[in-house]
């Protein structure tokens, strides 16, 4: 038995030097030791900016047509309600034809909709009535791989000497025959794949289904940048770029040093963020942006806040990058699950201080996200166990949307949902949580400490399709859901939440108005107060015009704070619906509008 040992593993180092080094930077310039920045007017702000974008897992959003799969029309049905929660942009993860390895992160043809989706009639329309309530599409585009049953792939493997045997990363093995490197995929197991025809091995960051496609060959940088630009010419809104940290590989391929008792070492530490990377953006960024508005976001495992400044902001590659360092906050290892890390809050608050005084001393700008569909509900992710779910969503909807940046929601995070706990790993469909489960066991865990991490992690908890009513399968589908609806949907739901004056959904829509009337919501500048404080995250958002100052309790217990910071402040905003300076109930959230300390 070859398991690691348990240890209270902290928040790394390096982070804290960066910290240390940033506060120094601010405190030579002059600035406090609390991160604070110049605002900028709302007039200089582009419009995603300004604006709150929403993510769809398409799979589970909608489903029009009773096959149990939600769909292009399913989502057209629903804009009404994004509209409502101040959405200007909306994320659809991949729609594209698709064989379904990784649930559409598996691109069989870019140019076309998966049929299960629609047609590309449907996206057509889908663009348009979007653009009719001001509301713009974001594409998710897949650049690092494609799938297998790609032509280009399926060109690509039909032997050595075609047009495109060299569109993806081929290797010889190694003198036994064995694989040319130790890297185990992301997903588990050998990052390569043997090939009979080509006698050779193909790499796979993630899935075998899914190949990576050779940056270096110009041809394919040309393909995809001809798909993003097919996508801009039908009118969409900004692209969210997949896994970019991965295309490019080192120069040469070699073993690492094994890093758990399967003898590899995970790719990621051998290929993200490979120096050169920066080239290849730069000449997508050229190529596809220029002369639009549209916006781009990458999804940036591996790009640590030092570097941050070459990738977002004046001379970066996108407008703005996901950054992993607050999901990641209880996981030192993304392969293995049993192990987490224990946290404080002081460790939360530094990540957005952190990201923020590198964005924008970069002249960047962050996406704030707490949820997506690779991650945990932020409920049971960022929250104690006790206390009331409902408090819980309310503070954490008050974070996501009054902090700078574009707040990015979760479809089902504005309802409260939770994490799925289903008994047995059979129950779960995502093919990385059964490949983590696996993991877990071939290092030594038990079954029941592997479960824990499953529930804990799983990507399934942030799929479970949409309640929208109280209806069977809570009005997703007439049909049978491709994964189950979770059972609370009788109460969380979307319909029953709209007529309840208190609930979740109603706070996020008045949240989202506030953020609309209060312009330094939106626009001014970021101060953290009370840093030191192991129970409420605090800070001032402040423009020219006018000041808001934000508390939030992340505890079950009443709190007390210094009522000097909310002197001759007025209250705006109050998740318990009555609030007394000074004090916080269990998971209150309140905005201040007006003079602070
Ligand atoms: C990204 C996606 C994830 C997908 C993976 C492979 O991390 O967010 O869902 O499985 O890339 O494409």
């Amino acid at each position: 038995m070859n398991r690691r040992k348990k240890k209270e593993e902290r928040i790394p180092m390096k982070r804290i030097i960066s910290i240390a080094l940033l506060i120094c930077v601010f405190f030579i310039n002059g600035c406090s030791v609390s991160v604070k920045f110049d605002d900028k007017d709302a007039a200089d702000q582009e419009w995603w900016q300004q604006t709150i974008a929403y993510e769809i897992y398409v799979k589970s959003f909608k489903d029009s047509d009773g096959d149990g799969t939600g769909d292009l029309n399913g989502i057209t049905s629903e804009l009404d309600h994004l509209k409502e929660l101040g959405v200007g942009a909306v994320w659809l993860t991949p729609c594209y034809v698709s064989p379904q390895a990784d649930n559409g992160y598996d691109i069989a043809d870019y140019y076309n909709i998966d049929p299960a989706y629609g047609t590309m009639e449907d996206m057509d329309r889908l663009i348009a009535e979007a653009k009719k309530r001001d509301i713009r599409i974001v594409m998710d585009l897949v650049f690092n791989h494609t799938s297998n049953e790609n032509e280009w792939f399926k060109e690509s493997r039909s032997g050595r000497d075609n047009e495109k045997s060299d569109w993806y990363i081929w290797a010889d093995p190694k003198e036994d025959g064995s694989e040319p490197t130790n890297w185990r995929s992301i997903f588990g197991g050998s990052a390569w794949e043997y090939d009979e025809t080509r006698g050779q091995y193909y790499l796979h960051t993630f899935l075998p289904e899914q190949p990576d496609l050779n940056w270096e060959n110009p041809e394919v940088r040309a393909a995809v940048r001809d798909v993003a630009n097919f996508w801009k010419d039908k009118g969409v809104g900004g692209f969210r770029m997949d896994a970019i940290t991965y295309i490019k590989k080192p120069a040469e391929y070699k073993d690492g040093k094994p890093d758990a008792a399967d003898g590899m070492t995970g790719i990621h530490s051998m290929t993200a963020n490979t120096p050169g990377i920066l080239d290849y953006l730069h000449e997508f960024k050229s190529s596809v942006q220029e002369g639009s508005d549209i916006f781009t976001v990458g999804e940036a495992n591996g790009v640590e806040a030092d570097d941050l400044k070459d990738w977002i902001g004046e001379n970066g590659v996108f407008d703005m990058v996901f950054e992993f360092g607050l999901v990641n906050i209880d996981l030192p290892d993304e392969t293995n699950w049993c192990e987490r890390r224990k946290w404080d809050l002081t460790d939360l608050k530094s990540f957005f201080a952190e990201s923020f005084c590198v964005a924008d001393t970069a002249g960047g700008w962050f996406p704030v996200f707490l949820e997506n569909h690779d991650q945990p509900r932020s409920i049971n992710h960022f929250m104690p166990e006790s206390g009331d779910r409902e408090a819980k969503a309310k503070a954490l909807a008050t974070l996501l949307l009054t902090m700078r940046g574009t707040p990015f929601i979760m479809q089902g995070e504005e309802l409260g949902f939770v994490n799925v706990d289903w008994p047995s790993i059979d129950d779960y469909e995502d093919i990385s949580t059964k490949n983590h489960y696996e993991f877990a066991l071939g290092e030594g865990y038990s079954e029941e400490e592997a479960m824990e991490g499953v529930h804990h992690f799983s990507r399934d908890s942030s799929r479970t399709p949409m309640q929208w009513d109280a209806s069977e399968n809570a009005g997703f589908t007439s049909g049978t859901p491709w994964l189950p609806v979770y059972p609370d949907y009788k109460t969380f739901n979307k319909k029953s939440e709209k007529e309840d004056a208190d609930s979740i959904l109603n706070y996020y829509i008045a949240l989202a108005g506030l953020r609309s009337e209060h312009r330094e919501l939106k626009d001014g500048s970021y101060e953290e107060i009370m840093p030191e404080d192991e129970n409420i995250v605090a800070f001032i958002r402040q423009n020219k015009d006018s000041k808001a100052t934000v508390l939030i309790n992340f505890t079950d217990e009443e709190v007390t704070y210094d009522t000097e910071y909310v002197k001759d402040a007025d209250c705006i905003m109050s998740s318990n619906g009555e609030t007394q300076k000074g004090k916080l109930a269990p998971f209150e959230a309140v905005i201040y509008e007006g003079s602070t300390k």
